[in-house]
């Protein structure tokens, strides 16, 4: 029966998980979905994982995409609440993915390691986090083994960062004396994750507090106790709802410490699905109307089919099996006819979805990156970026005859949001563009692989791609007459302009200022 809407919205969190490398990002996803009932067993989520260390590994892993296409969103229920957790690639190579993924949240956990804190790819993740003002629960993990001091962890978020923190659970010790968290606001103890539920406490000098410490150690814990409560800001809602400041929880993932409470921490205060700007409007994610847009394509499943799965995150009404839905790029109905939803293994059927929740719906190529799906209304959202390659090639082909097969298949790629693929104005072969090297060794693989299309890359005679635009379409035109060798059409027919270094980049932005040269792009 369907659910209510309301009632559906109110209860669902739909969250990614930021991280360094290292710091228990696959561990602590295992968790959630342990406690969550998603999995059974620890390690299923870690197998996969280890798999996946080195290129070819990934590459071969690529392949047997069932896997990937299973992790890229898991769903699991714990309390009244229904969590939808967007996985994001590990490897930085795929940055984009994770910015068109962090699109599609509506908060994040940052996992910081106790030892080493604040490191580059967090940095890098919250900066993206921050541009979107997605709230962010904070767990500092691997307390079970030598960790710095607390304050000064907090500290260090606080000037890394730039974010207020508000240190709602407490580690009671740490490294081999880490054995649970307390609950500054409600003076309560968890020893572990196998606790269910918190114990309330008298105070930090409590035998299930304290006691729990050797008793060199006590003195300190209940002093230390007292100045957290002194000294640190309490929680606010608000201020954390607008990205200004990260409530903070101690943990260990690997020792089932502290997972609860950060659970428990999206569902009574991570925000349900917020509403989502389009360009005309602003819609609510109670809305009756159905609405959602594709923020990640996962292709060729099964190669033989050529079937794509574009993952959508739903953002009003209700998504149902079986309805038809307007694709507003192209004005044309699609009939959701097998929506699918993803947990920890395996998919089912969707027969309805809400605000929050992703859905894959296969298809064979009609629905690209940043494509909104409504019912009817002629809405388009934005905030699926696009971000300027950094590294340009020329694909080379061996045999000229399959010209035509390469560029169907590079445009799919494209579409895929894999590559991005220029079209020079002159006339010259497509250039192909990426954001990390990786993405140009699965390209190649995926189009030796996929499409019999042995292919090599030259070097570009470009390296910075920058889309142009200006106020006056005219000054646009003579822009673009004026540099015809240096500007290319991307899939979407805007117009880039490439540039051989910084300096000649730079140099036609102080002679042409009415042009702006844009590193990022919405799709749309
Ligand atoms: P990632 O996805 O963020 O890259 O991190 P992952 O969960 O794979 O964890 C990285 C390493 O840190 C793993 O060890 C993992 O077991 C360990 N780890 C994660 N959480 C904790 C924790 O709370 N405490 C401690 N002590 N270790 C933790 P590894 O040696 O790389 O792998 P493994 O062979 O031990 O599994």
């Amino acid at each position: 029966m369907a659910e209510d809407i309301e009632k559906a919205v109110a209860r669902r969190r739909t969250f990614a998980i930021i991280a360094h490398p290292d710091a228990g990002k696959t561990t602590l996803t295992e968790k959630l979905l342990l406690f969550g009932g998603a999995i059974q067993l620890a390690g299923e989520v870690k197998a996969k994982k280890d798999k996946i260390q080195t290129r070819s590994d990934w590459m071969k892993i690529e392949r047997e995409r069932g896997i990937s296409v299973v992790t890229s969103v898991m769903t699991f229920e714990y309390g009244d609440n229904v969590f939808n957790l967007l996985d994001t690639p590990g490897h930085e190579d795929f940055a984009d993915d994770t910015y068109r993924t962090l699109s599609a949240v509506d908060s994040a956990v940052m996992v910081i390691d106790a030892a080493k804190g604040i490191e580059p790819r967090t940095l890098k993740l919250f900066e993206v986090c921050r541009l979107r003002d997605i709230p962010i629960i904070t767990f500092v993990n691997k307390m079970d083994r030598e960790a710095r001091n607390t304050f000064e962890i907090l500290d260090e978020i606080e000037e890394k960062l730039a974010l207020d923190t508000a240190p709602i659970t407490w580690p009671i010790g740490q490294g081999k004396t880490f054995s649970g968290t307390y609950h500054l606001a409600q003076n309560a103890v968890r020893r572990g994750d196998a606790e269910a539920e918190r114990t309330a406490v008298h105070g930090p000098d409590s035998n299930r507090a304290a006691g729990l410490l050797p008793d060199n150690e006590r003195p300190a814990f209940i002093e230390e106790l007292e100045l957290a409560r002194e000294a640190c800001r309490p929680f606010d809602l608000q201020a954390f709802r607008e990205g200004h400041l990260t409530p903070v929880y101690f943990g260990s993932a690997l020792r089932n410490f502290g997972v609860r409470d950060l659970i428990e921490a999206l569902g009574d205060f991570g925000p349900a699905p917020r509403a989502q700007e389009a360009d005309t409007r602003k819609v609510e994610a109670t809305e009756e109307k159905m609405t959602s847009f594709v923020f990640k394509i996962q292709a060729n499943m099964d190669p033989n089919h050529r079937d794509r799965i574009a993952f959508v995150r739903v953002c009003s009404g209700e998504l149902k099996r079986g309805m038809k839905a307007k694709l507003v790029r192209t004005g044309k109905q699609m009939s959701l006819s097998a929506p699918q939803f993803f947990f920890a293994r395996s998919r089912i059927t969707a027969d309805e979805a809400y605000a929050g929740d992703v859905v894959g719906i296969p298809n064979h190529g009609t629905l690209r990156i940043g494509d909104t799906l409504t019912e009817g209304e002629d809405i388009l959202f934005r905030g699926v970026p696009n971000f300027a390659p950094e590294i340009l090639r020329r694909v080379r082909l061996g045999d000229a005859m399959k010209a035509k097969k390469l560029k169907e298949a590079l445009h799919q790629m494209a579409e895929e949001g894999v590559v991005q693929l220029f079209q020079p104005e002159d006339g010259s072969p497509a250039i192909v563009g990426v954001v990390g090297a990786l993405q140009i060794d699965v390209l190649k693989e995926r189009l030796s692989v996929e499409y019999t299309l042995p292919v090599d890359f030259e070097m570009a005679r470009f390296s910075i791609c920058r889309w142009i635009e200006a106020d006056d379409k005219a000054d646009l035109h003579r822009f673009i007459e004026s540099h015809r060798g240096d500007i290319a059409r991307d899939l979407d027919n805007d117009p880039v302009f490439l540039a051989q270094h910084e300096f000649s980049l730079n140099y036609e932005a102080e002679r042409w200022k009415m042009i702006r040269f844009a590193a990022i792009k919405d799709y749309q």
